[in-house]
């Protein structure tokens, strides 16, 4: 039997670990550092998911078969390498094939360079020329940081005033460390998310899921790590998705591998279906979070197997998915994305599946621990059923800090 160590904290490693424990060839799961639902499935280490040579150091010491890295941090930190420099088996992509989110910069060259369609951008290090840039566009101006920013990176000025402020703050202040702005054209149209399975140009796709990035319903309020998801998307055709699928995620993979680094893990698109066809928002190194939380739920086969093939570079079996549905919806502490308590006790029903993004144990007994609290998640043969099911689960809850979007899926739900 095989042991693996899963590297992450939030609901998208609750997912994997959950993934992981129906494989028929796992017999021990430790995760790094884990959270107090994870603690159920899997024994939790305290090791941070940046602590590269604290990680390596227990991989060889545990005789751990097979690292899954999930957060972008890790990788970005060069996990992937020093694992492998170690001779260490580990699913996630080099520090340079990162940089497909790392640098927002690297992704739009990539694309340009490949025709991989996407919004025409320009990048700027110098705040008068991105300024004169921005003003001879129409706006509104979508102004990107080059760099990891938790999310918090992107901003959409609807007028030169706040895009002035926005670039002063990322060039000038320099709030997140380097200064360089991708400054790109508006898009519009419906989101999506395309996650993949890659493995230098073997691409295997997971069903398509939607996110939803703001906080309140309506999608309102100010922008999230994701407040809900669900798969089963009806305004995405399957000629909209085989486009996507060939011109967007294989055409990548191809693109990496002549780049010469190739990627060995997930790609994730973060896509938008506008009235000049499918196109890039943005890239992702790894797996989403809430996306992996109702994705994986309909993985049938044996995960283990696929994840060691792409870790290893041998091909896969094509993976099977369950042509259920899937909802999920998150519970954040109140006041998230901005300042926010923890600690608040959490009670939970005996029964159904939640996943946990933020909670840890106090005294034995699950507390809040983050902005993004648990995600309640229900599977059904149609997306009403699993959306009262999912939100029947929400409602047994209970915890006085927590809020929720009422609407998740409601795109879906209007064109029924
Ligand atoms: P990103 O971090 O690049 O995914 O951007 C966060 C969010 O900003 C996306 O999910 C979109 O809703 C929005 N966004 C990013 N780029 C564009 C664009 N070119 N046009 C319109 N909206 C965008
Ligand atoms: N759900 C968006 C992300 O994982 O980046």
């Amino acid at each position: 039997m095989k042991t693996v160590l899963v590297i992450g904290s939030g609901g998208r490693e609750h997912a994997i670990v959950d993934a992981l424990s129906r494989s028929p060839r796992v017999g021990k799961i430790y995760c790094a550092p884990g959270n107090a639902g994870i603690a159920a499935q899997a024994e939790c280490v305290p090791i941070k998911d940046t602590d590269v040579s604290g990680l390596v150091e227990f991989a060889s010491s545990h005789s751990v078969d097979l690292t899954v890295v999930g957060p972008e941090a890790s990788l970005a930190a060069g996990v992937t390498d020093a694992f492998r420099a170690s001779g260490l088996k580990i699913f996630g992509h080099s520090k340079a094939a990162t940089r497909i989110e790392s640098s927002k910069e690297f992704a739009k060259v990539l694309m340009e360079k490949y025709s991989i369609p996407t919004a025409a951008y320009r990048s700027f290090t110098d705040y008068d020329e991105a300024l004169a840039y921005v003003s001879s566009r129409p706006l509104p101006a979508v102004l990107k940081y080059d760099g990891l920013a938790a999310g918090k990176g992107v901003v959409i000025a609807e007028t030169l005033a706040e895009a002035q402020a926005a670039l002063k703050d990322m060039l000038v202040g320099c709030s997140y460390g380097q200064g360089k702005v991708v400054v790109e054209d508006y898009l519009q149209g419906p989101e999506f998310s395309f996650m993949c399975f890659v493995d230098g140009s073997r691409v295997y796709p997971m069903p398509l899921a939607q996110d939803h990035k703001r906080a309140f319903d309506g999608d309102k309020g100010p922008n999230t790590g994701g407040m809900g998801a669900y798969t089963s998307l009806p305004f995405i055709t399957s000629e909209d998705r085989e486009f996507a699928l060939s011109n967007i995620l294989q055409r990548t993979a191809d693109a990496m591998v002549a780049e010469g680094c190739p990627l060995s893990g997930v790609l994730y698109g973060g896509l938008m279906k506008t009235d000049g066809g499918v196109k890039v928002i943005e890239f992702n190194a790894r797996f989403g979070d809430p996306e992996t939380e109702v994705v994986l739920p309909l993985f049938e086969g044996d995960i283990y197997s696929l994840f060691e093939a792409v870790a290893g570079g041998v091909p896969a079996e094509q993976p099977l998915w369950s042509s259920d549905v899937t909802l999920g919806v998150v519970l954040a502490s109140k006041g998230y994305p901005a300042s926010y308590g923890k600690g608040f006790p959490i009670e939970l029903p005996a029964e159904g599946k939640i996943y946990h993004m933020g909670t840890a144990l106090s005294e034995g007994k699950c507390v809040t621990a983050g902005g993004r609290v648990l995600m309640c998640v229900a599977r059904a043969s149609s997306l009403k059923e699993a959306l009262s099911e999912a939100y029947a689960l929400v409602r047994e809850v209970r915890c006085e800090n927590l809020f929720y979007r009422n609407d998740i899926a409601h795109i879906a739900l209007e064109q029924q």
